[in-house]
């Protein structure tokens, strides 16, 4: 008698058998499907074409390509079929009915009545009129739907199969980890993708075509020549030896400058390893741009011209000034509180500290001798209205910054006629007097003030310029303002060319305490700025020009230093860099010695100028694969963890 394990063994082996057999069969299948989908026939016709041509194609025998939509089976002998172009622009009825002596599994019918939605698929048949045509052909959300004609189906190939278990309907909405799926269940994410490519063309039209630029690739593998942000290291075979990706293609723009190349461009990936938000992502795009034996005013008038051809071509505006507006850092700043204003609303800031009583300071915060600013809302007409809105705002988790700020709170204040001193009792008297004369208080408002440090302006933005900018969110979300529209363009200029050095912002700078604000490559302004270089590095302005629109910032560049002894003055007498740090840049400074002709240029963020262009919030949205804000790419989970095998090859060892 068999024992247990035998009879288990004889059962294993022939289920093992059983499962090889299935198993051979499922490749077998595998192949032979695969094998169909090889030579499919080739479209003769799009359904755009036929969108276009309609009824004048009646009879014709066509090939389409395209994904099922939905499908009614009217009856065991008739069913319709929605197919959609291979762009999900367009989609036409298909018709299906037996055919004649084609029986079974294999007949097209059948075949189409038993392919899930979304299945590719190649069409034969024959384009039929309507019967009852529409005036003309309609849409059904973002898709034109053909209704002149319709296809009657003759032949069906499946081009791969769709899975029951993804469940795609017109509102599904997918994880970050399926993009494929977000795109192609998103027509607005396409037509982003799709605009975006088109404003690639223009501007590669304008510049290459129109204004003899050319377009150089630079290249990705670069060295490490810290230029402002951290940088994304690309380690080699070679024990200790290491690439890194650029920041953007500064330096070697430069270096073309100095071999001839008059005019370069180029829609460049840029890498920075910096924390990440809605405008910023570890990989982005640059038009980027550089031109020899010129000044920053050519290159702002060059940008003007393509910005200008942008929104005409692409957003059929046409009226953008023919020079647009200027602002100097310290008026941004002063007027707006920070370097990237929206101008798209007023609320100017004043400083008041001069005009208040000193018990009010004391109130105010713990700083002895601070600037005080204040800032006035138009549109707040009503104050019951304001005051709910005011403490709507306060309650915010938008507001808490400001609440928590260590210079004190926000003063904000209702202007009110009812109300003793019209709601700026805290003023006194003459304090709320001069105020309502400055901010032109008789047609209402909201009064807000905040004290800062008195200290020069440094970095882009300061507490009261971030309220600014949150108070008029809020109150557009919450309905109390009507939203800002339009497009309004500005270039700051004479940025200080040094800041004092930030940790947070690990750069070129030396031990001198003090770092390049952009880039070390950056030429003082004036003559007079050359002076002080040695005496009041500070109080040096840059050439420098930032273009900035509705309060982002889209691009910045500068005429450069192209003398090679200059260029080391800055760097080592200045920036006090080290020797080491010095010989980094070694290979520009040997360019530029090399006779370089004086340049400048500029960088535009192409992920933020589409998303300005579309209004979107962020710059994910115009990205076909944008990272987390981890910098994780969820769909191919990247980064990855390297292997031992890896950390062998590159001599790289983790630290415990
Ligand atoms: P800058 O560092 O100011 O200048 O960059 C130019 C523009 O690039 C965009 N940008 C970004 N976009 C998305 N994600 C990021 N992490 C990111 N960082 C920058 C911004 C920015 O205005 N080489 C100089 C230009 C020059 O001097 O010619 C440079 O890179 O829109």
């Amino acid at each position: 008698m068999e024992s247990r394990s035998t009879r288990l063994k004889h059962y294993g082996r022939a289920f093992h058998s059983r499962s090889r057999i299935r198993e051979k069969d499922r490749t077998g299948a595998v192949l032979e499907d695969f094998k169909k989908t090889l030579s499919f026939p080739t479209a003769t016709c799009s359904l755009q074409d036929l969108a276009r041509k309609g009824a004048d194609l009646a009879d014709e025998q066509v090939v389409l390509y395209g994904y099922l939509g939905t499908r009614r089976d009217a009856s065991k002998s008739l069913t319709f079929a929605e197919l959609h172009d291979a762009g999900l622009k367009y989609t036409i009825q298909l018709v299906s009915t037996p055919v004649k002596g084609v029986d079974g599994s294999d007949s097209p019918h059948q075949k189409l009545r038993a392919l899930e939605t979304h299945t590719p698929v190649a069409i034969d048949g024959t384009v039929i009129s309507r019967k009852a045509p529409k005036a003309s052909d309609a849409s059904e959300g973002s898709r034109n739907i053909i209704t002149s004609v319709e296809i009657k189906v003759e032949n069906l190939i499946p081009l791969n199969a769709f899975p029951k278990d993804i469940i795609m309907l017109q509102d599904t909405v997918f994880p970050p980890e399926q993009r494929h799926l977000q795109l192609r269940n998103d027509q607005g994410l396409r037509d982003t993708l799709d605009f975006r490519s088109k404003a690639a063309r223009l501007v590669r039209d304008e510049l290459c075509g129109k204004q003899d630029f050319i377009e150089i690739e630079t290249p990705l593998l670069f060295k490490s020549t810290p230029e402002g942000a951290r940088e994304f290291l690309v380690p080699t075979r070679e024990p200790g030896l290491a690439y890194a990706l650029p920041q953007s293609p500064q330096q070697y723009k430069q270096i073309l400058m100095a071999s001839g190349i008059p005019r370069y461009m180029q829609i460049a990936k840029c890498f920075r390893d910096e924390d990440l938000r809605a405008d910023r992502q570890p990989e982005f795009t640059q038009i980027d741009m550089e031109m020899a034996f010129a000044s920053g005013e050519d290159v702002m008038g060059t940008i003007e011209t393509v910005i200008r051809r942008l929104w005409a071509d692409c957003l059929a505006i046409d009226d953008l000034p023919e020079d647009f507006s200027r602002m100097t850092y310290q008026e941004a700043m002063s007027k707006y509180g920070s370097d990237k204003p929206d101008l798209r609303f007023g609320a100017e800031l004043r400083r008041i500290e001069y005009m208040l009583p000193v018990d009010l300071i004391h109130k105010i915060g713990p700083l002895s001798d601070p600037a005080v600013e204040v800032m006035k809302f138009s549109g707040f007409n009503e104050p019951q209205a304001t005051r709910k809105f005011v403490s709507a705002f306060m309650d915010s988790p938008e507001a808490q910054p400001f609440v928590q700020n260590p210079d004190g709170q926000p003063g904000i204040f209702v202007y009110d006629v009812r109300a003793p001193l019209q709601g700026l009792q805290v003023f006194g008297f003459e304090a709320a007097e001069q105020l309502e004369e400055m901010l032109d208080l008789d047609n209402g408002g909201l009064v807000v003030i905040q004290a800062r440090k008195n200290v020069p302006f440094a970095g882009g933005s300061t507490p009261i310029g971030k309220l600014r900018l949150a108070m008029q969110k809020f109150a557009e979300k919450e309905e109390y303002l009507p939203r800002r529209t339009g497009f309004n363009f500005t270039w700051i200029t004479d940025f200080p060319l040094f800041s004092p050095f930030d940790d947070a912002e690990p750069g070129q700078g030396g031990s001198a305490g003090i770092s390049s604000t952009h880039h070390p490559f950056t030429a003082p302004k004036t003559p007079e700025d050359v002076d002080l270089l040695l005496t009041d590095p500070l109080a040096v302005k840059a050439d420098h020009y930032d273009l900035v629109v509705n309060g982002v910032e889209l691009g910045g560049g500068s005429r450069r230093i192209h003398n090679a002894q200059m260029q080391e003055l800055i760097m080592r007498e200045v920036l006090k860099m080290s020797d080491e740090r010095m010989k980094d840049f070694a290979h520009l400074l040997e360019v530029l010695r090399a006779g370089c002709p004086p340049h400048a240029g500029i960088a535009l963020g192409f992920d933020r100028l589409i998303a300005v262009m579309l209004g979107k919030e962020s710059v994910r949205d115009v990205i076909a694969f944008p990272k987390s804000g981890k910098g994780e790419d969820l769909l191919v989970k990247s980064p990855t963890k390297m292997t031992e095998e890896q950390m062998k090859t590159y001599h790289l060892k983790l630290r415990d």
